[in-house]
């Protein structure tokens, strides 16, 4: 039987751990499965999160192999080699993430054939994809987190500027979790207030202001990782959140990687899009109304995409 309180994470670097300690300190499972090439590295992170049980509450977590992820109910996948140069892009890391790919592919549909599966490697929207093909189980039940977290970014900046709390910030970043990624001002709201439109809290919609806010947020990873090596927290509590979604049946529009069957035109490419998420993995779209700029921007970002995908031959 599935048991979605049963969660397995396949890679154990910044970001595996960074989702597995956001995951544990919110008692959001009771079971995680830690999976790593490095066993030892696998069993000190579970050994040292186990540690901390008495602070948190009752969530077992261990090192184990794919076939300790039998009845898992999601499976994260954070495998593959990260950005570690800010000269090097997201698209870089595919031809060296692809085959890592085939075998957990493999594998999860040997031991874990029903789970839901969240993906988190880099290019995540081609890998997203490629683990669509790859593996067996219908194409809802595999989700990249895709520009979720750029969301959260562009959220946390316009929070800032207009001095209000980001959970009132409703706006979001589409496309591919990348360079080609577009920010949809167009219905971009604060309490209800288009920003565009409006001055909010004493501020006004400031046309050069507002394109560096959005250049910081397209530029954050390569800015974090020129500073620190690596991005790791807030896409450790990005994954937590989709997790709780799916868990408790929320149905958050969140924007996550999906495979995209004509919305806005465009076909057979995953990218993220605003999408209902509940525990049946993906449900539907809300397609918010793009303006000319924007549709065309999304449109590129899958003509981005669709070259390296074509090339894969998936
Ligand atoms: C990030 O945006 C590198 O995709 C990672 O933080």
């Amino acid at each position: 039987m599935m048991d979605i309180q049963k969660i397995g994470i396949i890679g154990t670097g910044y970001v595996g751990m960074a989702a597995a300690f956001a995951i544990f300190q919110q008692q959001l499972a009771t079971e995680l499965v830690l999976i790593d090439k490095n066993v030892s590295r696998a069993e000190g992170e579970a050994l040292d999160l186990m540690h901390g049980q008495p602070l948190v509450g009752r969530c077992t977590v261990r090192a184990g192999d794919f076939e300790d992820l039998e009845g898992a109910g999601l499976v994260i996948i954070c495998a593959g080699v990260s950005q570690s140069s800010p000269d090097e892009n997201r698209l870089d890391l595919l031809k060296r993430n692809i085959s890592v790919f085939e075998m957990i592919a493999r594998e999860l549909d040997r031991y874990a054939p029903n789970a839901l599966l969240l993906i988190a490697s880099n290019p995540v929207d081609i890998l997203t994809q490629a683990m669509q093909c790859l593996s067996a189980r219908p194409r809802q039940l595999i989700i990249g987190t895709g520009t979720y977290l750029d969301t959260s970014r562009f959220r946390t900046l316009l929070a800032q500027y207009y001095d209000v709390s980001p959970n009132s910030v409703h706006a979001y970043i589409l496309g591919e979790h990348g360079d080609s990624e577009i920010a949809v001002w167009s219905s971009a709201a604060i309490g209800g207030l288009p920003v565009q439109e409006n001055t909010i809290n004493g501020r006004e919609f400031d046309v050069e202001k507002m394109d560096t806010l959005f250049c910081r947020v397209k530029n954050a990873a390569y800015d974090i990782i020129a500073s620190k090596g690596h991005t790791n927290w807030a896409i450790g509590l990005v994954i937590a959140g989709i997790l709780r979604t799916i868990r408790d049946d929320q149905r958050r529009i969140l924007p996550v990687s999906v495979r995209l069957e004509g919305e806005y035109g465009i076909e057979n490419v995953c990218l993220s899009i605003p999408t209902i998420v509940g525990s049946q993995g993906i449900e539907n779209h809300i397609l918010p109304d793009l303006n000319e700029d924007e549709l065309k921007g999304l449109r590129l970002s899958a003509q981005t995409l669709l070259e390296p995908l074509e090339a894969l031959n998936l």
